[in-house]
C-alpha cells in the first residue's frame, strides 16, 4: 500500500489494524522495536502520513491530520502497552528462573576452603600464652643494622657467634656499615629497651635469616624472643615463666623440663630448655619419658647489653629468651620436615593447616 493513497477512513484504517497487529504480535522488546521504527521512525509508515500533510490544501489538511494525529496516538499508546507488558513478562522470566534453593547444601567458600599455616596457628598460640601473662608484642624491621642484631647484644666484630649465624648480609655503605637479614628475634629486646623505660615485658615473634639448609634447617625460619626488664627480676621468674609456658603450649598438666647450662653473649648466665618426651609407636607424648629435645635458649641479659641501651645495671636486671616457633610447630602436630613448610603445597597445607575461625584462645583451647 502506497502511504500517499491513505484517505479518511480508508486504508488509514487498514494500516491501523496492520500496526497494531504487529504490535500484538511483537514477542520481545527488539521486535516491538522494530515495530515502532516501520510505524513511528524517521521514514516510518505514519511519520510519512505527516509529512504529506504539508501538501495538502487546508481543509482536507485539518480533517486528515486529526484523523492521523488519533491513530498516532492510539499506535503510540498500543506500543507502550505492550513495552510494559514484555517488560513485566522478561522480569517475571528472570525470577522465575533466577530462583535460590535454600535447601541445597553450603558451597565451599574461603571461610572453609582456606586453611592457616601452622606457624601462623603457633603464633597466635604463643601470643595468647603470653598476653595472659602481661606480655605485649614488639616489633622489628626483618632487615636490621649490623649494631642492632650483632655488637649492641654483646657480639663484637670478631666474636666467633657471628660466623655460627652464616649470616645474609647487605653490602657495605659508604659509611662502612652493613644491614643484615636479621638472624634472631634478639634485636628487637635493642629496640625495645631504647624505646621504652622498664618495667618491661614483651615477647616478639618473627622471621629470622640463615644461609642453612636441611630436614631441620631453613634458610628462613621463626623465632620468638621474650624480654623482662625490671628491678627485682630473677631466675625463679625466668624458669616460672617458661614452665608456664611449656606447659600451655603442649597442653599437658606436668612437663618435665631440663635447663642446662649454655652460653650466649648476651646472657649470664645462660641456659638451653630441654623438655622430656617419649615416643609412643609414632606417636610423640611431650612431658614425659626420659629422652630430651631442646626447645629454647634463654638467660639472665648480660650487664654489656644493658648498658649498651643506657640501662644501669646496678639498678635492672631482667631475663630473655628465644624459641625456634617451626621447632614447636613440628613437635606439637606432629610435622617431620620443615622444609615442607615452605614449599607451598595445598595438599600439606589442607592436611596440617587451620580453619580461619579457629582462633586459639586459652579459654577455649589452643590448638582443638
Ligand atoms: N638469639 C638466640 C638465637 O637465635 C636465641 C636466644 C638464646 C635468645 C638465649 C635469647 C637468649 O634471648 O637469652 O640463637
Amino acid at each position: 500500500m502506497s502511504v500517499l493513497d491513505a484517505t479518511p477512513g480508508g486504508d488509514l484504517q487498514a494500516l491501523e489494524n496492520e500496526l497494531l497487529e504487529a504490535i500484538g504480535a511483537a514477542g520481545d522488546l527488539n521486535a516491538l522495536e522494530k515495530v515502532r521504527i516501520a510505524a513511528l521512525g524517521k521514514k516510518g509508515r505514519i511519520s510519512l502520513l505527516m509529512k504529506s500533510l504539508g501538501t495538502m490544501a487546508p481543509e482536507e489538511r485539518k480533517a486528515f491530520g486529526q484523523t492521523v494525529n488519533g491513530l498516532k496516538q492510539r499506535v503510540s499508546d498500543a506500543l507502550s502497552a505492550r513495552k510494559d507488558h514484555l517488560d513485566a513478562a522478561e522480569l517475571a522470566g528472570r525470577l522465575a528462573t533466577e530462583q535460590v534453593d535454600i535447601s541445597l547444601a553450603v558451597r565451599p567458600g574461603p571461610l572453609r576452603e582456606g586453611r592457616i599455616h601452622p606457624v601462623s596457628q603457633v603464633m597466635d598460640e604463643i601470643n595468647e600464652i603470653f598476653a595472659d601473662l602481661g606480655f605485649s608484642v614488639a616489633e622489628g624491621p626483618d632487615i636490621e643494622s649490623d649494631y642492632n642484631n650483632f655488637t649492641a647484644l654483646n657480639i663484637p666484630l670478631e666474636h666467633p657467634a657471628r660466623q655460627e649465624h652464616d649470616t645474609f648480609y647487605f653490602n657495605e655503605k659508604a659509611d662502612g656499615s652493613r644491614r643484615v637479614l636479621r638472624t634472631h628475634m634478639s634485636p628487637v629486646q635493642i629496640r625495645t629497651m631504647l624505646q621504652e623505660k622498664p618495667p618491661l615485658r614483651i615477647i616478639a615473634p618473627g622471621r629470622v635469616y640463615r644461609g642453612d639448609s636441611d630436614q631441620t634447617h631453613t634458610p628462613m625460619f621463626h623465632q620468638v624472643e621474650g624480654l623482662v626488664i625490671d628491678t627485682e627480676t630473677h631466675m625463679g621468674h625466668l624458669k616460672w615463666v617458661l614452665e608456664e609456658f611449656c606447659k600451655a603450649i603442649f597442653e599437658v598438666d606436668i612437663v618435665k623440663m631440663r635447663f642446662r647450662a649454655s652460653h650466649f653473649p648476651f646472657t649470664e648466665p645462660s641456659m638451653e630448655v630441654d623438655i622430656g618426651y617419649t615416643m609412643v609407636g609414632n606417636e610423640m607424648r611431650i612431658g614425659e619419658g626420659d629422652d630430651w629435645l631442646e626447645i629454647l635458649g634463654c638467660g639472665m641479659v648480660h650487664p654489656n647489653v644493658l648498658r649498651n641501651v643506657n640501662l644501669d645495671p646496678e639498678i635492672y636486671q631482667g631475663f630473655a629468651f628465644g624459641v625456634g616457633i617451626d621447632r614447636i610447630a613440628m613437635l606439637k602436630y606432629g610435622m617431620p620436615d620443615l622444609r615442607a613448610f615452605f614449599a607451598a603445597d595445598l595438599r600439606w597445607l589442607k592436611h596440617y593447616g587451620f580453619l580461619p575461625l579457629d582462633v586459639p584462645t586459652l579459654a577455649g583451647g589452643l590448638s582443638r
